[in-house]
């Protein structure tokens, strides 16, 4: 394979993982609707929340850092960010539904796209950490997620 062939596969496997993310809001149609919505959404983040656990333990060093495992909740969270502007668009804040979920998400989706984009972009950058089996490249990736978590929390999560 020549260099230039190379690098446009390198690209194209760049763009899948960083996919521009675009919440179009759609308002959600029944309260029965939204009930299920939200449940969708929230179980998003439960797996997204499961997948982070082990790795926060071992950024603590409660647990000894495994690059195999971090590769694959990387992994996971990557996949998982991918499917969240899906999961999020349907807009549940005129029904009386138990939620965390800030109506900001709706009213400011470009906002919301950027925050999803950089947790796509930071699990990538965790991904490669663990392939490299750098034990403080590792530590340091998985405090780049956590903040892009906690970025987008503060902005659109109530407390
Ligand atoms: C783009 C914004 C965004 C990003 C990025 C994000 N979250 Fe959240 N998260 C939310 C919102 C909004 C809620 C509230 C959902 C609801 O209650 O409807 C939430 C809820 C949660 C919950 C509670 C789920 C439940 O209902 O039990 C957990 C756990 C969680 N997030 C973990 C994480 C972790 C871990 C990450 C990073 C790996 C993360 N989130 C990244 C926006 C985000």
């Amino acid at each position: 394979m020549n260099v230039l062939k190379k690098s446009i596969l390198a690209i194209t496997v760049a763009t899948s993982l960083v996919a521009a993310t675009a919440v179009v809001a759609q308002p959600a149609s029944s309260e029965k609707h939204a009930v299920y919505a939200t449940e969708l959404r929230q179980s998003i983040f439960k797996l997204l929340g499961s997948n982070m656990g082990p790795l926060g333990a071992m950024a603590k060093g409660k647990v000894p850092v495994d690059a195999k495992t971090v590769e694959k909740h990387a992994t996971r969270i990557n996949q998982l960010s991918l499917m969240i502007a899906d999961y999020t668009r349907t807009d549940t804040s005129k029904f009386d539904v138990k939620t965390e979920a800030l109506g900001k998400i709706w009213q400011d989706p470009e906002h919301f796209s950027k925050d999803i984009d950089k947790l796509t972009l930071a699990s990538a950058n965790l991904m490669t950490a663990a392939k490299s089996n750098d034990e403080s490249a590792i530590k340091k990736a998985i405090g780049g997620v956590g903040k892009t978590c906690g970025g987008c929390h503060d902005h659109f999560k109530k407390d």
